[in-house]
């Protein structure tokens, strides 16, 4: 059977058969690499779409690996996402090239006071080990220079920034035959990111899994829309089929950004328990909490969010929260206590029943989409 034809001017931008990109997700704890790992980068490329490696859990070293592993295993175009800093001190921030790898414990011992009461408080009460993880310095969030550098040496066809405005690196990136794109979650940081000279920008909803603003997908299109034009716009935050695709296209968008569904794929890189919170949840099933980050960022609801709601402490700057949900979260894996672990995911994992192969999942979502465009739509909507 001939292939559907699902085509926006994205595609030919990114020279892709789809305008279906795969989110780039990072880990949910330490230790854990990455939710978008090669894997789902080459089937989601393979498939039609366009995979975006999920950067931000490797070390510099590794980045490098993933993508020559993914040029070694697709010939298509594929995206690696990393987190830019906030303040552009690119020069390496946390990280350090003398000191490779520090005990997750030890760190502990430096953050503040009350924080580390607390973390100890749970650990006695709940009789969780000490974590075993070892926080590589190394890491491109902490190393960010270098690995915008690894980026363009390997021609990333498409660079994404998760976090932070990557405009001072539109020039070297064209000069390499790459496009980049950028995230947002409201219209006046649309508008910035556009005037730094991005190629394609994000509107990332509140209903999204991870980091996520407050407003809604379907304010935010438009919004966002009018405010980074004529930069073309992706919408993200709630898509999980179809009808999530024609909805977007319909309102002006010229492709899709996907986390949540990806996720719970065959290939998604999330942790078993994890995938199977998002299959078990209903739309209700997700909260937002500065328990992991220290920012505001959605995951499956579990009790670990009303332990950290209950502490009544302020979370830590980005990245030492991180330390603090990492150890808990390893602990509670450890102890098995289940129902204090939950990763990453967004409101449309209410809709997600099964975990299947991000192919299968692609097909699908392009078939619907095609159908209600080219066939319900015409059928249930009369216009003049
Ligand atoms: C497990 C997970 C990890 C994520 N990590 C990142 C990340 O490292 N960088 C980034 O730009 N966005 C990250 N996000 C957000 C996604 O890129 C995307 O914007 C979001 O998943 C879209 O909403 P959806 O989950 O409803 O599809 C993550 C999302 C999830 C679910």
């Amino acid at each position: 059977m001939a292939r559907p034809v699902l085509r926006t001017p994205l595609c030919d931008m990114l020279n892709i058969e789809y305008p279906i990109l795969s989110a780039g997700m990072g880990p949910t704890l330490i230790g854990e690499k990455t939710g978008a790992p090669v894997e789902l980068v080459v089937a989601v490329s393979e498939a039609g779409g366009l995979g975006v490696l999920g950067g931000s859990g490797y070390t510099v070293e590794e980045l490098r690996e993933a993508i020559r592993e993914i040029k070694k295993q697709t010939d298509k175009p594929f995206g690696v996402d990393l987190l830019l800093p906030k303040k552009l001190d690119l020069d390496g921030g946390m990280g350090s090239k003398q000191v490779e790898k520090l005990p997750l414990q030890a760190i502990l011992e430096t953050i503040p006071k009350p924080h580390k009461d607390w973390v100890n408080k749970i650990k006695t009460e709940m009789g969780l080990p000490d974590t075993q993880i070892m926080v590589r310095m190394n890491t491109t969030t902490m190393r960010p220079k270098e690995s915008v550098q690894v980026c363009i040496e390997e021609k990333v066809p498409l660079f994404c920034a998760g976090l932070g405005n990557p405009g001072f690196m539109v020039p070297e990136a064209h000069a390499n035959g790459m496009k980049v794109l950028a995230i947002t979650g409201n219209a006046k940081n649309a508008k910035r990111l556009a005037e730094a000279g991005i190629d394609l920008l994000v509107a990332q909803g509140h209903e999204g899994g991870g980091h996520t603003g407050r407003i809604g997908t379907m304010a935010l299109l438009p919004a966002a829309m009018d405010a980074a034009a004529p930069v073309p716009l992706l919408a993200a935050g709630g898509i999980g089929d179809g009808r999530g695709i024609a909805a977007a296209l319909a309102m002006g968008c010229t492709g899709v950004w996907i986390g949540t569904r990806f996720l719970a794929t065959d290939e998604g890189g999330a942790l078993p328990v994890n995938k199977q919170r998002i299959l078990s949840s209903t739309d209700e099933d997700t909260r937002v909490s500065t328990a992991y980050t220290g920012k505001t960022l959605r995951a499956s609801y579990n009790k670990f969010h009303d332990l950290w709601a209950e502490s009544g402490l302020a979370p830590l700057p980005f990245p030492t929260q991180v330390m603090i949900s990492s150890a808990l979260l390893d602990g509670f894996i450890a102890a098995n206590k289940d129902e204090y672990v939950g990763g990453l995911a967004g409101q449309i994992s209410g809709i997600i029943k099964e975990i299947k192969p991000a192919r299968q999942v692609l097909e699908e979502m392009v078939a619907e989409t095609v159908d209600i465009l080219g066939r319900r739509l015409p059928q249930t909507v009369k216009v003049k």
